[in-house]
């Protein structure tokens, strides 16, 4: 009997690695639900704080339920003074490199890193959720020679982050947008920060281990790096009639167009069209509606790739959201951390359930077997 070809799957295109009930996705469909419950019902009617307790324990919350889990969120506002120490000397590095760093770091306050039971996985994760952001606001008013601002239990998750990072009260349509904005990058099934998340859970590493190298594997401009690369696309732009000729260029060097694309989805991102409303709005309050005119010359621009799936996704409205609440473009990523902090603890829950090793093959297609020569023998 020959042996069976192996199929290569190259980037693990259509491979299923696992099951998970934490987020289904039809990409042809552009339907993303978390826990069963539409995307856009949540955009529309959740909170993060509500959205993240229904990925983590599986459920909506009661009332009751959710003023707990919001309760536990705020009382672990608070950084180990070190973590101030260690924003300061790093503080010219960028934002996702301190927020790596610094989570890896944390592994190192926490007295039993290792132990990686479903509720002290909760336990790091509830304090996690609540520190990253911190972690970002801190640096950022580090960097720009001001000082940190002191946590407060009165607000929101979303307002919290804005005020630490400002130092203002953050007015309720900001709130609004940035709550949503969290809602929608709270978690997206076996993207590669999560399954980079996986594979190191899978070597029965420690939560922050896991957390860090999710990090690291958001950080590059494929994955998280995408609401950045848009906000500079749109400058380079600079007015809508240029965006025809500015894909022209692009495509002729085979270069993506950023905040278009996706590995999932076929049909346009249904995160999408959330943002899109914002930025509308936005940037109409703001005086500068050339914004959402860019943009939306680029949609036009790219309707031909549409026909071939190629569509907006989740990063294309949400830079310029973050750009006109005067956040610098650099943080752009580490917001999508923030949203995304539930999404790597509930992945996280769910590889521990049942942890196997994740170790792929590579099909070798190198040199045959051959002799070592000795070095003063070689050609
Ligand atoms: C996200 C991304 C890496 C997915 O890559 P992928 O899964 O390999 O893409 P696909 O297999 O769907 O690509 C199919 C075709 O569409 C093209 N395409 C995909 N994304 C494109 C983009 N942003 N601009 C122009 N063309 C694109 C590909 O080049 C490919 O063309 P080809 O068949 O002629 O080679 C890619 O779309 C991309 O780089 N997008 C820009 C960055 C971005 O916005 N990332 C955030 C994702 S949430």
């Amino acid at each position: 009997m020959t042996a069976k070809k192996p199929q290569l799957h190259r980037g693990l295109k259509g491979v299923y690695f696992e099951r998970s009930a934490v987020s289904s996705i039809d990409g042809r469909a552009g339907d993303l639900r978390y826990r069963g419950y539409s995307i856009h019902e949540l955009a529309e009617n959740s909170s993060f704080e509500e959205t993240a307790y229904l990925l983590i324990f599986g459920e909506l919350p009661t009332s009751e339920q959710l003023n707990q889990f919001d309760s536990r969120l705020k009382a672990e506002r608070s950084l180990p003074a070190p973590i101030f120490d260690m924003i300061s000397v790093m503080q010219s590095a960028h934002p996702m490199e301190v927020l790596r760093t610094c989570v890896s770091a944390l592994g190192s306050f926490d007295a039993s890193p290792g132990d990686s039971s479903r509720e002290a996985i909760i336990e790091k994760g509830i304090r996690l959720t609540s520190q990253v952001p911190m972690i970002v606001a801190t640096h950022d008013r580090i960097r720009n020679g001001k000082d940190p601002i002191d946590p407060d239990e009165s607000m929101s998750h979303a307002a919290h982050f804005l005020y630490q990072l400002t130092g203002k009260q953050p007015g309720e349509e900001a709130i609004e947008l940035f709550d949503k904005d969290l809602v929608l990058h709270a978690e997206h099934g076996s993207n590669a920060s999560a399954f980079t998340a996986r594979v190191v859970t899978g070597t029965d590493a420690n939560f922050y281990a896991s957390v860090t190298a999710g990090i690291a594997a958001l950080s590059g401009p494929a994955h998280g790096g995408a609401a950045e690369n848009v906000m500079i696309m749109a400058q380079e732009v600079g007015k809508p009639e240029n965006a025809v000729e500015y894909v022209k260029e692009r495509r002729r060097n085979r270069l993506p167009i950023m905040g278009f694309g996706h590995r999932v989805y076929r049909a346009e991102d249904p995160r999408a069209r959330h943002m899109k409303e914002g930025v509308k709005q936005l940037s109409e309050q703001m005086g500068q509606p050339y914004w959402y005119e860019i943009l939306q010359a680029l949609v036009e621009a790219m309707k031909p790739w549409s026909r071939h799936g190629v569509n907006v996704n989740v990063d294309f409205y949400s830079g310029v959201v973050y750009h006109l609440h005067g956040i610098a473009v650099d943080l752009f990523v580490p917001i999508f951390a923030i949203g995304r902090t539930p999404g790597w603890i509930v992945q996280i829950l769910e590889q521990l359930e049942t942890n196997i090793l994740i170790r792929p093959l590579t099909l070798y297609n190198g040199s045959k077997p051959r002799k070592y020569i000795p070095i003063d023998e070689r050609d």
